[in-house]
C-alpha cells in the first residue's frame, strides 16, 4: 500500500451502474491512501462521476465544473494543487470537448478505464496536461479494479453486464458504455462472495441491459441470466436478489420461471416499457408493440402472480400525439404499476431520433408528462395501500433520521420505517404495517 495524506472529493450523478463504478474507485483510491471528504476546499482530487442521458444531466456537469474550477483557483493561492477529473458517460461521450469547454479539468476517463485511475492521476500530477482516456478494452477494467469489497448498506449493487446492442433511437447508452459485455459466472460468485463477507445480505445485479446477460459458465458453455440467479441464490448468506435494468425482449421463459421457483428472488421487477403507442415503439427501435408487453406482463404474472412492476416512460418522443399519448395512459391503467419513472423526451447529440422532425414542443411534454405522473402516482398510492395491516419482511438498510427509528424495503422495494430498540440494520425482520403513503409505509415490528 501507497501511503499518501491526500484526500478526494466524489460525486456521482447518473445510474446504478455509476454508483458501482463510485464504489469500485473509493476501494482503489482507499487503497492508495486517499481520504474522502465531503468539503471540496480540502480536495486534492476532485472526481465527478457523470450521466449522459438526458441533456440537464450532462449540464448539470459543467455547472459544478465552474464552481470547483473557483475552489482549485482558491487552494492554488495557497499553494496546494487541485487534479479535477470527469469520469462517467458524459466523459465518454465528449472527450476532449470537456477541457476545451472546460480548461481547469485535469483528466477525462471513460467508464471503461477506471482500473487505470491511480496511474493516469499520477500522470497528470507530474505532468500538468491534459489526458483523455475513453478507449473500450473491454473486460479488463473488472480485472484489474481488484481491491477489497467494502460495502455502505445490506443491498450491494453488483454489475454482471455492461454496455447495449439495443440501439434504442433515444438513447447514447449504447455510445458511452459500448457493446454488450458480460463477465463470466465464476468472477461474479467469487464477487459475491466477497459482497456477503462484508456484510452484504441483498444483491442487486446490475446491467444496462442485465436480462441480455450471457456470460460464460463453469462449463465453458454460455448462461443466461436464469442460470446466474439460481447460481447465486445457492451461496451461503444471500437472503435476496434483485436485478435492473431488463428489457421486454430479452425477458425469456427461463427467466419467468426463475420468478416462480427461486426464493431469493424478489418479486419486483422493473421492466421499461417507454410508451404505450407502437408508432412511437416502432420509432424508438424497442423491437416490441405494446400488446407483446401486456402479453408478456401476463405471463410474468402468471409465474408469480404477486410481482410489483415497475417502468420507464418517455413522452413527447418526436412525432408523438395526443393519441399516442393516450396509448400510453391506456397501457398503464391495462398493467397497473408499483412505481414508475417517467421523463420528458430530451434530444441527445449523435442519436437518430434527435435530427428527426416534428420534435414536440416543450409545454405539450409538460402537459402530458403530467398527466402521466398523476395516474402513475395514483397506482403506486394504491398499490402501498394494499399493504395496510399486512406483515412483510424488511431487509432493514440504515438508520433513520428519528432516534431509534431503522429504515429497509420490503420483497416488492416499499421503503419502510419502524422503530426498534437495539440494532436493525444488516438484518431482516416481519413489520405490521400501519400507515402507507405513496413512497413510503411506516410500521412496527412484529417479531424478529
Ligand atoms: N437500459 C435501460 C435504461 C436506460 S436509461 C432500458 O433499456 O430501459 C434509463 C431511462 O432513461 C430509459 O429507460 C428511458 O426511459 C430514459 N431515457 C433514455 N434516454 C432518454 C432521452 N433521450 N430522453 C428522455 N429520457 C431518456
Ligand atoms: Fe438505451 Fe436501454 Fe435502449 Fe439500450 S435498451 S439503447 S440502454 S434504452
Ligand atoms: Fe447515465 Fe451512463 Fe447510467 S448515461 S443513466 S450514467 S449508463
Amino acid at each position: 500500500m501507497r501511503h499518501n495524506t491526500k484526500s478526494y472529493y466524489l460525486k456521482t450523478f447518473g445510474c446504478q451502474m455509476n454508483v458501482y463504478d463510485s464504489e469500485r474507485m473509493t476501494e482503489a483510491l482507499a487503497r492508495d491512501g486517499y481520504r474522502e471528504t465531503d468539503d471540496l476546499a480540502h480536495a486534492d482530487l476532485v472526481i465527478l462521476n457523470t450521466c449522459h442521458i438526458r441533456e440537464k444531466a450532462a449540464e448539470k456537469v459543467y455547472s459544478d465544473l465552474g464552481r470547483i474550477r473557483d475552489v482549485k483557483v482558491g487552494r492554488k493561492r495557497d499553494g496546494k494543487e487541485t487534479v479535477i477529473a470527469v469520469a462517467g458517460c458524459v466523459a465518454q461521450a465528449e472527450g476532449r470537448e470537456i477541457t476545451a469547454r472546460q480548461p481547469a479539468v485535469d483528466l477525462v476517463i471513460g467508464p471503461q478505464s477506471y482500473h487505470r485511475l491511480p496511474e493516469l492521476i499520477a500522470r497528470t500530477e507530474s505532468t500538468r496536461k491534459h489526458i483523455v482516456e475513453t478507449e473500450f478494452p473491454g473486460d479488463e477494467k473488472f480485472e484489474r479494479m481488484k481491491a477489497p469489497r467494502r460495502v455502505s448498506s445490506p443491498s450491494a449493487f453488483l454489475t454482471v453486464q455492461e454496455g447495449c446492442d439495443k440501439f434504442c433511437t433515444f438513447c447514447v447508452v449504447p455510445y458511452t458504455r459500448g457493446a454488450e459485455f458480460s463477465r463470466p459466472l465464476a468472477k461474479i460468485e467469487a464477487e459475491a462472495r466477497e459482497l456477503v463477507a462484508a456484510g452484504a445480505r441483498e444483491l442487486v445485479l446490475l446491467g444496462q441491459n442485465v436480462n441480455a446477460y450471457h456470460g460464460e459458465g463453469h462449463s465453458g458453455r454460455s448462461i443466461g441470466l436464469a442460470e446466474l440467479i439460481r447460481r447465486l441464490a445457492d451461496i451461503d448468506g444471500v437472503e435476496r436478489l434483485r436485478y435492473t435494468t431488463s428489457h421486454p425482449r430479452d425477458m425469456d421463459d427461463d427467466l419467468i420461471t426463475a420468478h416462480a421457483d427461486v426464493p431469493q428472488l424478489m418479486p419486483f421487477l422493473h421492466l421499461p416499457v417507454q410508451s404505450g403507442s407502437d408508432r412511437m415503439l416502432a420509432a424508438m427501435n424497442r423491437k416490441h408493440t405494446a400488446a407483446e408487453y401486456i402479453d408478456l406482463i401476463g405471463r410474468i404474472r402468471a409465474a408469480r402472480p404477486d410481482i410489483a412492476l415497475s417502468s420507464d416512460f418517455i413522452v413527447g418522443f418526436p412525432g408523438e400525439t395526443e393519441e399516442d399519448a393516450e396509448d400510453t395512459l391506456t397501457l398503464v391503467k391495462a398493467v397497473g404499476f408499483a412505481q414508475a419513472f417517467s421523463f420528458k423526451y430530451s434530444a441527445r447529440p449523435g442519436t437518430p431520433a434527435a435530427t428527426l422532425d416534428a420534435q414536440v414542443p416543450e409545454d405539450l411534454k409538460s402537459e402530458r408528462l403530467q398527466c402521466l405522473q398523476a395516474l402513475l402516482e395514483n397506482q403506486q398510492l394504491e398499490f402501498n395501500a394494499r399493504s395496510l395491516g399486512q406483515n412483510v419482511p424488511v431487509l432493514f438498510e440504515r438508520r433513520g433520521r428519528q432516534p431509534g427509528e431503522f429504515v429497509g424495503r420490503t420483497p416488492y422495494l416499499q421503503l419502510v420505517h419502524a422503530a426498534a430498540e437495539g440494532e436493525l440494520v444488516g438484518r431482516t425482520a416481519n413489520v405490521a404495517v400501519t400507515e402507507t403513503r405513496r413512497v413510503s409505509l411506516s410500521g412496527v415490528i412484529a417479531a424478529a
